[in-house]
């Protein structure tokens, strides 16, 4: 097993830059999730990895050692594709074989069909025999082994093309979207044997997906990439808890947090739709902010008493959970708020209801440079 390190990686394509001096240290055995947009470049990271891409500036170390000058196979890392890319003329069996049998039998005695017939090879299909009815077993398709792709799911072809990665014992696995041809149901299911196969295997994992539900139940970190650069990599609680920027905290989270301009006066309090919350924040220079919070940090309130008054826009009854769309005067975005079903029952669309917010969660960015400017209180839960 081995850690990956990503030192300063840069791409472009046709002179339009990817990925900008992208650096990620994925430590040996852990499960680190990259999530981003479509299109700002995840794919493409994976493929340098793999070695499948050649970077335009930067390194890629696997286990300690530089493998830039290495082609993929000498990379010793699986990748698992979204497409699976199952050869669809061999059987299950054949398909998990053929790595194995590519890395350890000569072009001659595989272009032949001599496998079966020198002791040597023959020695060597007996151990991947043993190798692949193994790994079949863990993965639940013991029973499917001489069947074509086309005779399998969705969710059995995703499991043998795990089963592939699985049987070559590769230093880390490299996992690029390997659930998003699924139905949501047999989704969790994989996402669950993915999870549980990480922690059987103790390898490291690298782990793509737009999904950021995803991300946050598997990974013990998760990376966040955008346009082209890792804006913070951290637990799913902390990129959760305390994004350091705002295209993170908007990107992590459902349903999504809640923003709304406003900025920071004089005594550092935050003045929002004309009422001012006590912060105790250094102001950008120019003072406008944009200010956050999730919908379980806020809660609602008689609009006699409160600082902030809206309507009800929405009501979405999630079954536990009952989301209330709250539109405010001067606000373009309605804002969210989460509440439990026995509170939100009496509400009804078109209430006037006052909006509760607890200073000491609302999370503040610049809103020139998105950044998140922290309260003394909030620097000191972060270090
Ligand atoms: N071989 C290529 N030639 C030219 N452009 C490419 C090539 N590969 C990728 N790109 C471009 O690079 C950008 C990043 O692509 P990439 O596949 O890495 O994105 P991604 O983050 O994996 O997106 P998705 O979530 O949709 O899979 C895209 O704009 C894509 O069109
Ligand atoms: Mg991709």
């Amino acid at each position: 097993m081995a850690s990956i390190t990503v030192s300063d990686i840069s791409k472009a394509f046709s002179g339009q830059p990817i990925l900008r001096d992208v650096s990620l240290d994925i430590r040996d055995g852990e499960f680190l999730s990259l999530v981003g947009p479509s299109g700002c470049g995840k794919s493409t990271l994976l493929r340098i990895i793999a070695g499948l891409e050649e970077q335009d500036h930067g390194s890629v170390e696997i286990g300690g050692r530089s493998v830039d000058a290495e082609r993929p196979g000498r990379r010793d890392v699986a990748m698992v594709f979204q497409s699976y890319a199952l050869y669809p003329h061999l059987s299950v069996y054949d398909n998990m074989a053929a790595p194995l049998r590519q890395r350890s039998l000569t072009q001659f005695q595989r272009g032949f069909g001599l496998a079966r017939l020198l002791p040597k090879a023959r020695r060597k299909e007996a151990e991947f025999r043993r190798e692949i009815e193994a790994t079949a077993t863990m993965l639940g398709i013991s029973g499917l082994l001489q069947r074509k792709p086309a005779q399998l799911s969705g969710g059995q072809r995703q499991r043998v093309a795990l089963g592939r990665a699985i049987v070559r014992h590769p230093k880390a696995f490299l996992m690029d979207e390997p659930l998003s041809n699924l139905d949501a149901k047999l989704r969790d299911t994989v996402r669950a044997e993915i999870s549980a196969l990480h922690r059987r295997l103790g390898a490291t994992f690298l782990y793509v997906t737009h999904d950021q539900a995803e991300a946050m139940t598997m990974s013990d970190r998760i990376a966040i990439i955008m346009e082209g650069q890792v804006l913070q990599i951290g637990a799913p609680s902390d990129v959760y808890h305390d994004p350091a920027d705002l295209r993170v905290a908007r990107f992590i989270g459902s349903p999504r947090i809640n923003v709304l301009a406003g900025e920071i006066d004089g005594s550092g309090r935050a003045v929002l739709l004309g009422r001012a919350f006590d912060l105790d924040i250094a102001p950008p220079a120019h003072g406008k902010v944009q200010l956050a919070f999730r919908p379980h940090d806020a809660g609602l309130c008689n609009a006699d008493t409160a600082q902030l008054v809206g309507t009800i826009s929405h009501i979405e009854n999630l079954g536990s959970d009952i989301l209330i769309h709250l539109a405010l005067p001067g606000s373009e975005e309605p804002v969210i708020i989460r509440e439990s079903h026995e509170t939100a029952i009496h509400r009804r669309l078109g209430d006037s209801v006052g909006l509760k917010l607890d200073s000491k969660k609302l999370l503040v960015f610049d809103e020139t440079t998105g950044k998140r400017l922290r309260t003394p209180a909030q620097t000191e839960t972060a270090s």
